[in-house]
């Protein structure tokens, strides 16, 4: 009952896609501050290799960076071929890469809808295939493997811009973690989503000029994310006090979702 027990990943091998900033890196963070070692991947390679490099700095632990793009199903391959070239067993994934699309409705583009499609919801499900192998290995029903998607309140709650293909993509994301959770769960793997409300990274920064003020005005926490709400959520998950969770779809979001409807002015 112990919290070091009860919280703790020590030990444990994760991948991270898109890790090298934003959510994926306050995730990535947080694993290897308490001990897990950790792979994060992106397609830039300076950044992610950099990224990588501050992180295992700072928390005097072991992040690689991996150079990979998983918008198509070879790039969901070549990943999966490295990770099991370097590990015979995978604790924890976290499906985190994602990529948006904001048009009006009229003007929405093809390559806005399959862009966020492929990325979001089908590199997830393909990735999450791929390594159910080295998934499998360590997962007992003692400590479960976990996967855990990373989705969004737009999946939830209409969108707050105009990004028809993600709240969509976000909303699939919820409902295989569910599909999967089912699936995976006589086999010991966790499957769970979290959905996140607003938290800074090049993502939303770049919808909002970087500028969060409005945002954490009509947050009902009054402030955006940081990376302990991520972290520590994601952790809960990873840990032996998430062993038992199964197939949900968890919002990390300051009160958005909880409070939709309501007048916060
Ligand atoms: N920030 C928010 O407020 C928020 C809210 C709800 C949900 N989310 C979700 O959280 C996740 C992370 O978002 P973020 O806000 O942290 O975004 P971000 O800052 O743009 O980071 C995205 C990460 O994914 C990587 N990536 C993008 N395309 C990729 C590809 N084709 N293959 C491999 N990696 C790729 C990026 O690196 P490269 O560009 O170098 O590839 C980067 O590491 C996404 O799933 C997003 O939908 C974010």
């Amino acid at each position: 009952m112990f919290l070091e027990n009860l919280f703790s990943i020590k030990g444990k091998t994760a991948l991270v896609t898109g890790g090298s900033r934003g959510i994926g890196e306050m995730i990535a963070s947080g694993f290897c501050a308490n001990g897990a070692k950790v792979y994060i991947t992106a397609r830039s390679k300076d950044t992610v290799l950099e990224t990588a490099k501050i992180i295992s700095n700072k928390y005097d632990s072991e992040c690689i960076g991996i150079q990979s793009d998983i918008s198509t199903l070879a790039g969901v391959k070549e990943l999966s071929k490295i990770i099991g070239d370097s590990e015979d067993q995978l604790d924890i994934l976290v499906n985190n890469a994602g990529a948006a699309w904001a048009a009006p409705l009229e003007d929405f583009p093809e390559v806005g809808w399959d862009k966020v499609m492929d990325l979001c919801v089908k590199s997830m499900f393909f990735l999450t295939q791929e390594l159910l192998p080295l998934l499998s290995k360590p997962a007992s029903s003692v400590d479960p493997s976990r996967i855990i998607n990373i989705g969004s309140i737009d999946g939830i709650n209409n969108p707050e811009f105009k990004n028809f293909s993600y709240s969509a993509a976000k909303s699939a994301v919820h409902h295989m973690t569910r599909v999967l959770a089912s699936e995976l769960v006589s086999r010991h793997i966790n499957v769970n989503a979290i959905a996140p409300g607003p938290f800074p990274s090049k993502m939303l920064g770049s919808a909002v000029e970087f500028d969060y003020k409005e945002l954490e005005r009509k947050n009902p926490r009054g402030r955006i994310g940081t990376p302990e709400d991520i972290a520590g959520l994601a952790i809960f998950l990873s840990s032996r006090a998430g062993a038992y969770t199964i197939g949900e779809v968890i919002t990390c979001d300051g009160g958005l979702v909880a409070a939709a409807g309501h007048d916060l002015s």
